[in-house]
């Protein structure tokens, strides 16, 4: 098992996110666990001075899986084995900010039909993480509006003669809205539709694995509900993001591999028993 340096969420960023699933505020945080305020307001900060046991004190009154958190804070959290698929995938990340986000291609191997799950945020970085040999794209998915995540949508239907962007509601100009639990086979491939809302108030995951193989691996491509390690902002609503992260953590096998719109590839498994929001560990 490696351990991945490049997550998207640090501890700071996991602890804000945390407390405001809560409600809490940092004396309030600072009352309960016992941990005295300018600590938390450091992990806030980023300076991480804090010590395992108020670490534990945090995860209990958060309700946050205290292995992960520790495995976090100690830059040891567990990036899993994710090969074995029975389709490629292609990874094309993009600075965006101070980050990066992803946008995938997945296809069966040595096809020359291929899927586009998101595409970044602009054409520019599309193209600059384009593979020279992909020339043809059946269907572009996109996992919620955010501009970070969608840039691109107009060049690829423009680029490879689509009619629109397949994706969640409401249906624009340039796009198709697709339903929950809607299924599709394109490209040789099976994909279920998710619907995901919290991060933002339309947002769908895709579960996609190949159309001839049923209970071969499956690939999660989970936007920004979670990612390897944390979960999204729950700028729609936090407690939405938390249960349908939880839901998908409990419910999937364990050995699908998720592909998040930022950070590293992970695995169920990995993060029902690591991800410090999972209560499933
Ligand atoms: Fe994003």
């Amino acid at each position: 098992m490696l351990h991945s340096p490049e997550l998207e969420d640090e501890l700071g960023d996991v602890l804000d996110k945390a407390m405001k699933a809560a409600g809490l505020r940092e004396h309030d945080l600072a009352a309960r666990s016992g941990v005295e305020i300018n600590r938390i307001k450091d992990v806030l900060d980023y300076r991480y001075e804090i010590s395992p046991r108020e670490l534990s004190a945090l995860a209990r009154v958060l309700g946050l899986n205290d292995a992960g958190l520790h495995a976090l804070a100690e830059d040891r959290y567990p990036a899993p084995e994710t090969g074995g698929l029975p389709f490629c995938l292609r990874v094309l990340a993009m600075p965006y900010g101070v980050g990066v986000v992803n946008a995938y291609i997945a296809s069966i191997c040595g096809a020359e039909e291929a899927v586009l799950i998101d595409s970044g945020c602009c054409p520019r970085a599309l193209e600059r993480a384009w593979p020279g040999d992909v020339t043809r794209i059946d269907a572009h998915l996109v996992t919620h509006w955010d501009r970070d995540h969608t840039g691109g949508c107009a060049e690829t239907m423009k680029r490879f003669g689509l009619p629109h962007c397949l994706g969640p509601g409401p249906a624009a100009a340039g796009r198709r809205a697709l339903c929950d639990g809607e299924v599709l086979e394109v490209a040789g491939l099976r994909i279920r539709v998710l619907s995901t809302p919290g991060h933002c108030g339309e947002h769908f995951c895709y579960l996609v694995g190949r159309a001839d193989r049923p209970g071969a691996r499956e690939v999660l491509f989970s936007g920004d509900l979670f990612f390897c390690g944390s979960v999204g902002g729950g700028y729609h609503d936090c407690a939405s993001v938390l249960r349908h992260a939880r839901r998908l953590w409990r419910e999937l096998p364990g050995e699908t591999v998720v592909a998040p719109g930022h950070g590293p590839l992970t695995t169920i498994a990995n993060e029902r028993e690591f991800n410090p929001f999972s209560d499933c560990g």
